[in-house]
């Protein structure tokens, strides 16, 4: 590992597209952080190969293997740390962490979440936001707490919502967007230029 830059895990349960924007930029030279390990709740995602392809540790923490989500929790935050992790990134992680991953972690649990919160919190943002009939909806970067998708927002970035707009095309507008909101904010957040105060997110220059 490179002693400069932050060593994060990042946590995912699909595809990963996002897990793949974040390698992208940590391989630029000026990256501030580095991705030390991926881990999944779930075996045989797309987004194990894309980690393995990287040349990054891939692990995965089966959600289904472990009595009780505090358990599961504890596993995760064992592999973070076995790999040196200082900062969890969940990009596309679809499982809720225990409150002992925030103690752990405190202001350095980053989640993306494909709606602008706290407006369509959980699992199904995309299409209640179009089942809703908003015309903006977005995708939003925050700091993890004990509720679910409601801590500090540190980046949001408005997407408007078409007429025939289903759950795919949506969705891929969203990711599009998340693809360079996410890596901004984890290298900005590993240069040291964002600070939380209760609620209240700036960014430094
Ligand atoms: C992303 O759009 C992310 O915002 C969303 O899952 C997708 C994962 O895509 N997360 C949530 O809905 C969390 N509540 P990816 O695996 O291709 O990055």
């Amino acid at each position: 590992m490179d002693a400069c830059r932050l060593p994060v895990a990042v946590l995912v349960s699909g595809s990963g597209t996002n897990l793949q924007a974040l390698l992208d930029r940590a391989g630029r030279p000026d990256a501030a952080y580095q991705v030390a390990v991926v881990i999944s709740d779930r075996p045989e995602v797309f987004a194990l190969r894309r980690a393995v392809d990287a040349g990054v540790p891939a692990v995965v923490v089966d959600w289904h293997e472990h009595a009780s989500r505090a358990a599961f929790t504890d596993e995760i935050c064992r592999v973070a740390a076995d790999h040196g992790a200082e900062a969890l990134v969940l990009a596309g992680f679809m499982r809720i962490l225990a409150p002992e991953a925030v103690e752990r972690y405190p202001d350095r649990i980053i989640n993306v979440h494909p709606a602008l919160l706290p407006a369509f919190p959980g699992a199904h943002a995309v299409p209640q936001a179009i089942a809703y009939g908003v015309k903006l909806s977005g995708a939003t970067v925050h700091f993890v707490d004990e509720e679910v998708d409601h801590g500090p927002i540190i980046a949001q970035e408005a997407v408007p919502v078409a007429p025939d707009d289903g759950e795919a095309e949506l969705h891929a507008r969203i990711q599009a967007v998340e693809h360079r909101l996410l890596p901004d904010v984890v290298q900005a957040f590993a240069e040291g230029k964002i600070t939380v105060e209760g609620r209240i997110v700036r960014w430094h220059k």
